[in-house]
């Protein structure tokens, strides 16, 4: 990776870990899964409208609100706390996108709250698609610290 031409040092050790392991990637999955589950369910409402598939997508963006925070979180602490994650600029982009994500999916479940089945319709399923979205930019940006940037990856000169 270079900056204004001149190699920009790795530097991108994980401060939030388990055993080395990066805390952030482990719960990723979950908020991943549970909105774009939220989505499959208002597809389901809107292709069977059976309320239980409304209830299934409110509790799915309210159970992926709470673990995409955690997640959040541990993602700031190692954006904080690490320089050479802070000195690049895809951590502060994927940084803005995921908060976004958590503020469209806090609009969606407070709006759900006002009326399960009906808050489906058109607006829940048009935060549904929008978070969607978000979270497959975040993720692809996610990765691209990752894979590119080798954040959190290896043992950083241990072992
Ligand atoms: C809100 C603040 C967030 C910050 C500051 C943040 C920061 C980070 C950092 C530093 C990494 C590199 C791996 C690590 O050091 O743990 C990362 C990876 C990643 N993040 Fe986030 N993140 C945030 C939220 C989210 C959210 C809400 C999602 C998904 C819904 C997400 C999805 C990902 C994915 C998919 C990766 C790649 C993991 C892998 O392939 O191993 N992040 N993030």
């Amino acid at each position: 990776m270079e900056k204004f031409g001149l190699p920009l040092p790795l530097d991108t050790p994980t401060r939030v870990s388990v055993a080395r392991h990066p805390v952030h990637p482990m719960l990723v999955t979950f908020p991943i899964a549970f909105f774009l589950g939220a989505l499959a369910c208002d597809g389901a409402f809107l292709w069977t409208a059976d309320g239980f598939w409304a209830r299934c997508a409110l509790w799915l963006v309210g159970a992926g609100l709470v673990m995409g925070t955690l997640a959040g979180l541990a993602g700031t602490v190692e954006l904080l706390a690490v320089e050479g994650i802070r000195r690049r600029a895809a951590s502060w982009n994927h940084f803005v996108v995921a908060v976004l994500l958590l503020a469209v999916q806090a609009i969606n479940w407070l709006h759900r709250l006002q009326g399960v089945e009906e808050a489906v319709i058109p607006f829940g399923m048009f935060l549904s698609v929008l978070g969607a979205s978000l979270v497959a930019v975040a993720g692809w940006l996610g990765g691209k610290l990752v894979f590119e940037h080798q954040v959190g990856v290896g043992g950083h000169g241990k072992d």
